[in-house]
C-alpha cells in the first residue's frame, strides 16, 4: 500500500514509524513532515490544512490510504473531501470533528447526555460574560470555543484575570473567530490524565492511558505549552476507574455522536480529570495527543494500519489490540524563549551517538546536508521504554543528555512530577 500521513510533528513521526512497521506499507509518505520524519517517509511540500493540494497529491501518486493526524485539517473537512475524491482515509469527518472544534458543540453533547464534566456556560456577548464571572466568582476558566492551538484556555485565580481573559478573546479577538464565543466552567480540581481510544463510531477500544505535562518549567510551573513531555500508562488510571470511564464517559460519547448523526470514525481524545467526585470530561480531541502518542504508541504491540483500516471499514471489533508490558517516557526538548519567542536554525548535536533504545521523534527539525537544524518551538521528543516507568525515564533522560544546541531546554521531572 502507498500511505500519506498528514502532519509534520512529533506525533506524525511516531506515527510513521508505527506504519512503517508493517509489511503492508510499500509505500510511505508524510506531508509536510519533518527533517527526522524524511529520513523514514518521502515529504512532499503540501501544507496540512491543505485540502486541495492533499487531495491533488493522493490522486496524482495513486495513494491508498491517507491519515489524518492534526486538528485543522479535521476541522476544515479533509477527510469528507479525500472521501468524495474516492480516497480511504483515516480519521473523523468534520461533523464529528467538531466535538474538538467546538467547545460550545462538546459541552452541549455532554450536558444533552450526562456525562461527566465542569458546569459551565456560553457566551457571545462580552458584558454578559462578565457579569457571569462577577457572580460565580474565581477561580474560574475561561475558553476560546474554537480551535486556539491549544492555548485558548485561562485558568483564572481572581475576578480581574478572568474578565482580562474575555476581553482578549472577544474584544482584542486573540484567537480571531475562535474567541467570537466562550465558555465559562467551573474550576475543577485533581489529576489529569489522557485516554486515547479508537473508535469506528460503534466499537470504541481505549489505549493504555497516558499523562502529559503542559506547563513550561518543572515543578509544573510556567506558561502552558503544547506540550513537554509524556509517560503511558499513568499510575493513577486504576482498573477501577477504566472501567467507570468506558460506562459513564467513553460509550456514552461514542453513542451520543452517533445518535446525533455523526457517528465518529478515528482517534477520540479524552482529556479526564480524576475529581473527588469521579473522573470527569476535561476536553476531547478528535485526534491523538501530541506527545501523548509518542508515549503511547511504543508500546502498542498490534499493527497500527490493521486497527486504522479496521476502524475505517467499521470492523473494529474484529480487532484485537495489545500492549507490550513496561511503561514509555517522552521528553520534549524545546527551542531557548518556547512557548515565547524562539530562534530557529541552530544545529543540533549528539544525535548520531543515541543507543539503539532510544528513540528520537522529531517535532520541529530540519535536515540539511545530513545534519539536523532546530525549525520550531518543540523540536525532539526523545522517548525509551522500560520494565517500569521509573526505567523509561531514567533511559530517556540519558538520551535527552547527550542531545543539544544552542539554547534546548527540556523539564528534569517529565514522568516523575
Ligand atoms: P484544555 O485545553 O481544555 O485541555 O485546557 C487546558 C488545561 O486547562 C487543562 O489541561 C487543565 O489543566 C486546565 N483546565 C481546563 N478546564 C478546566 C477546569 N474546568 N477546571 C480546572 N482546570 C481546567
Ligand atoms: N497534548 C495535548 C493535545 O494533544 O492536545
Amino acid at each position: 500500500m502507498k500511505i500519506l500521513v498528514i502532519g509534520g510533528g512529533g506525533r506524525e513521526h511516531a506515527i510513521c514509524r508505527a506504519l512503517k512497521s508493517s509489511p503492508r506499507v510499500k509505500k510511505l509518505y508524510c506531508a509536510p513532515g519533518n527533517g527526522g520524519i524524511a529520513q523514514i517517509a518521502e515529504c512532499p511540500p503540501v501544507m496540512a490544512t491543505d485540502i486541495e493540494g492533499v487531495t491533488r497529491f493522493a490522486l496524482g501518486n495513486n495513494i491508498d490510504y491517507v491519515v489524518v493526524a492534526p486538528d485543522d485539517p479535521l476541522a476544515l473537512g479533509m477527510v469528507d473531501a479525500l472521501e468524495s475524491a474516492g480516497i480511504r482515509a483515516f480519521g473523523p469527518r468534520q461533523n464529528a470533528a467538531i466535538i474538538e472544534s467546538s467547545k460550545v458543540f462538546s459541552k452541549n453533547l455532554m450536558e444533552k447526555y450526562g456525562i461527566p464534566t465542569a458546569r459551565w456556560a456560553s457566551f457571545t456577548d462580552a458584558g454578559d460574560a462578565i457579569r457571569y464571572i462577577r457572580e460565580h466568582g474565581a477561580p474560574i476558566v475561561v475558553k476560546a470555543d474554537g480551535l486556539a492551538l491549544g492555548k485558548g484556555v485561562v485558568v483564572a485565580e481572581d475576578v480581574s484575570a478572568a474578565e482580562d481573559a474575555v476581553r482578549s478573546m472577544m474584544l482584542d479577538k486573540k484567537f480571531g473567530a475562535s474567541g467570537a464565543r466562550v465558555v465559562i466552567e467551573e474550576f475543577m480540581t485533581g489529576p489529569e490524565v489522557t485516554v486515547l481510544a479508537f473508535t469506528d463510531g460503534k466499537t470504541l477500544m481505549p489505549m493504555l492511558s497516558s499523562q502529559d505535562h503542559k506547563r513550561a518549567y518543572d515543578g509544573d510551573r510556567g506558561p502552558n505549552t503544547g506540550g513537554m513531555g509524556a509517560f503511558a500508562p499513568s499510575p493513577l488510571y486504576t482498573p477501577e476507574i477504566a472501567a467507570t470511564c468506558m460506562e459513564t464517559i467513553f460509550m456514552p460519547t461514542a453513542d451520543a455522536l452517533r445518535a446525533e448523526g455523526r457517528p465518529f470514525k478515528g482517534v477520540l481524545y479524552f482529556g479526564l480529570m480524576l475529581t473527588p467526585s469521579g473522573p470527569r470530561v476535561v476536553e476531547y480531541n478528535a485526534r491523538f495527543g501530541d506527545p501523548e502518542a509518542q508515549a503511547v504508541l511504543p508500546l502498542l504491540d498490534t499493527e497500527l494500519l490493521d486497527i486504522m483500516e479496521a476502524v475505517t471499514d467499521g470492523r473494529l471489533s474484529e480487532i484485537d489490540i495489545r500492549w507490550k508490558p513496561g511503561a514509555a517516557c517522552c521528553v520534549v526538548m524545546a527551542s531557548g524563549g518556547y512557548p515565547g519567542e524562539y530562534e530557529k536554525g541552530k544545529i543540533i548535536t549528539g544525535l548520531d551517538s543515541l543507543p539503539p533504545d532510544i528513540t528520537v521523534y522529531h517535532a520541529g527539525t530540519r535536515c540539511s546536508d545530513g545534519a539536523f537544524y532546530t525549525n520550531g518551538g518543540r523540536v525532539l521528543g526523545v522517548t525509551a521504554s522500560g520494565a517500569a516507568l521509573g526505567d523509561a525515564v531514567d533511559r530517556a533522560y540519558s538520551g535527552v543528555r547527550r542531545i543539544t544546541w544552542d539554547g534546548a531546554h527540556y523539564r528534569t521531572d517529565i514522568g516523575r512530577a
